[in-house]
């Protein structure tokens, strides 16, 4: 077959896609916008201060005898593998008060490397309905029996676990990435202890604003001790990229010896691993950026409730706002509208949501101000107005 036969076929599957006015665009960041978009929740990835200490780190460590300046040319299991990292991780093992932690290239990865490798075939595994792709990519590696739970039910997630058999593993997000809102921690740990099934918990949206320093929402619920592994991703509230499994020292030896996405690919270059390290650091003395934020999330909800707005919004105390704006074509419009405005806040569309609840995912940042909130509040009351 031809290159233009197949060409034919990608084209018709994204002419599909465009007529469900859900086809993705690349949109580079815009520094001049408001934003309201990204995952940057303490302003991290933008700190020059932050910038600076993890370049003299890296000098040092370079000055010390380090001789991987670029890449790290390797798998950590070839010789990609430095004292950097160990000594990196084992201080996440401590500050995220866990017995180890694992360095992955990314959450995503992270992700997949746990649910590919840790369930058996006869093993069961029950996750959140609105549980991250990467999660539903690593069992389907898997082939193990999967089911979901209606989203934070635990009692739905209690009538799966007495239907299920050997090993159990529930896997939930401590923060939702598209609704902000949080499972009950005490009730969903005694429930897994009840069933005796391992809990994982995904803290890709909680790392370095919830809990003390930034420890994470599992810190904050004080049940780190309880949880079978927790995964922090450092490209959100820590500003940097790459992410880490903490939980015991058999775990992080199982990862190594089963995870493929971690032995079958190059690992971070120690750069990286330098800035997840400072960046760690550098957030753990964030509080007045974590109180900035909460100050922030409590302004926009007061807000809403008070104005005239009619577009509801999710039941989160996160940083991660959902405002529904039903169908594809409306809600783009309105991400179109607040753009023309200056305002960087992205659509989420069916079917990365369900029909019905597609949304304009706003994101808070410490480093928003009330009269950007305002401004933004203002598109959304006229553009709703103009649909009535
Ligand atoms: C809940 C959750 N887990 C994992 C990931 C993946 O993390 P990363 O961006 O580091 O690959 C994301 C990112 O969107 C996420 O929202």
């Amino acid at each position: 077959m031809s290159a233009s036969v197949y060409g034919d076929f990608l084209n018709q599957r994204l002419n599909v896609r465009a007529e469900q006015n859900a086809l993705r665009k690349l949109l580079p960041a815009n520094a001049d916008l408001i934003d309201f978009s990204s995952n940057d929740y303490l302003g991290l990835s933008r700190s020059h201060e932050l910038h600076d200490i993890i370049a003299a780190e890296y000098e040092l460590v370079m000055k010390s005898g380090e001789f991987r300046w670029n890449g790290s040319a390797g798998s950590r299991l070839l010789n990609g593998d430095s004292a950097v990292a160990h000594l990196t991780e084992k201080f996440l093992a401590d500050f995220f008060r866990s017995e180890s932690a694992l360095i992955f290239n990314s959450g995503y990865t992270a992700n997949v490397a746990l649910m590919s490798a840790l369930p058996s075939r006869t093993s069961t595994v029950l996750y959140d309905e609105k549980i991250h792709a990467s999660v539903r990519d690593g069992i389907r590696m898997n082939g193990c029996r999967a089911w979901s739970f209606r989203h934070n039910d635990l009692t739905h997630l209690e009538e799966l676990l007495s239907k299920s058999t050997n090993e159990i593993w529930v896997v939930v997000e401590s923060v939702y990435s598209m609704d902000g809102d949080s499972p009950d921690a005490k009730q969903l740990t005694e429930l897994c202890e009840r069933y005796n099934a391992a809990l994982i918990v995904d803290e890709a949206h909680s790392g370095g604003i919830y809990g003390e320093q930034g420890k994470g929402w599992c810190v904050e619920n004080e049940i780190e001790n309880r949880v079978f592994a927790r995964l922090f991703t450092f490209g959100k509230a820590y500003g940097v990229h790459g992410a880490a499994v903490c939980g015991s020292e058999t775990l992080r030896t199982y990862l190594v010896n089963f995870a493929r996405p971690f032995i079958y690919s190059t690992t971070l270059p120690v750069r990286d691993v330098i800035a997840i390290r400072e960046a760690v650091k550098f957030a753990s003395a964030c509080d007045s950026e974590r109180s900035q934020l909460s100050g922030l999330i409590d302004y926009f909800r007061a807000l809403h409730k008070t104005s005239s707005c009619a577009y509801s919004i999710t039941d989160s105390h996160s940083p991660v706002q959902g405002v529904i704006v039903p169908g594809n074509s409306k809600v783009r419009e309105l991400s179109k509208q607040c753009l023309r405005e200056s305002i960087d806040v992205r659509a989420v569309l069916a079917p990365t949501v369900e029909p019905g609840v597609e949304r304009l995912r706003v994101i808070l940042h410490s480093f928003n101000t009330k009269a950007e909130v305002d401004r933004l509040m203002n598109v959304l009351i006229k553009s709703d107005a103009d649909h009535r």
